[in-house]
């Protein structure tokens, strides 16, 4: 599908979808959205610090409910200039986590990044996997791009499994890329381009049952 308007595929709701854990739809972030994500991610700080960069303030400052503002804006910022395409992942219509893709460059690149998170309550239950590839989809369709990729601590199993199921290529290793949880980490470097997955990854995911579209 060829990529239109201004900042083609912005903003967008994705889903829904059905996995173990529930029924799952992907929106943009919510300024409202401050109780339900603050909850999340100040009961999960020992679930997700280890795996997200490394940055001022403690947990509990950078993840209460008045820290969230500042952040949705400089989100709905990124977003409204084209840079990036931030999403909740609402399950059974409760946030349980985000996926972002980011440093959005066109012009002969068409390329960014994607990442991911998911409450520890949800974990195990196909979420990050449909949610993934619900934006996958999106970034290879309507809003243009040939290639994403994502990086992963070499220690992360949960995520490495997820960029597995998805079939997402391992290219190699950044050394110390990243400061991650206090220190410069190695990470594995895994991407997709659209010609890979010329029928979509949603597609794949309902063929092998691991999710359904209701
Ligand atoms: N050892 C081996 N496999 C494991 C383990 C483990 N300890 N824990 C989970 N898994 C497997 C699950 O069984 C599942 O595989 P399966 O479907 O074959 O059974 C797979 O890992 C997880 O798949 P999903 O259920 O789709 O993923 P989930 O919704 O659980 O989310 C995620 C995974 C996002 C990594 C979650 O654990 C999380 O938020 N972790 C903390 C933050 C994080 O690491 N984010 C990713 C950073 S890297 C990046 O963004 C590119």
């Amino acid at each position: 599908m060829p990529a239109t308007g201004r900042h083609p595929g912005w903003p967008a709701r994705l889903g829904p979808i059905r996995v173990p854990a529930g029924r799952l739809e992907l929106r943009k972030p919510k300024l409202t959205d401050a109780a339900a994500w603050s909850r999340v991610r100040l009961a999960d700080r020992r679930h997700l610090e280890s795996w997200e960069p490394t940055a001022p303030g403690t947990w509990e400052d950078r993840n209460g409910t008045l820290s969230w503002p500042a952040q949705w804006s400089a989100l709905r910022g990124l977003a409204r200039r084209g840079m990036s395409l931030p999403f909740v992942i609402l399950v059974d219509g409760r946030l349980a986590g985000q996926v972002t893709v980011g440093n959005v460059v066109r012009g002969s690149l068409c390329s960014a990044w994607v990442g991911y998170w998911v409450s520890s309550r949800l974990t195990s239950g196909g979420v990050a996997t449909a949610a993934v590839a619900l934006v996958v989809d999106h970034c290879f369709a309507a809003a243009g791009l040939h290639r994403l990729e994502a990086t992963v601590r070499p220690e992360n199993v949960p995520s490495l499994r997820v960029l597995e199921k998805l079939g997402f290529r391992k290219e190699g290793v950044f050394q110390r890329y990243l400061d991650v949880d206090g220190a410069w980490r190695d990470h594995l470097c895994f991407a997709l381009t659209a010609e890979e997955i010329p029928n979509g990854l949603v597609s794949r995911l309902v063929a092998t049952g691991r999710a359904h579209i209701d």
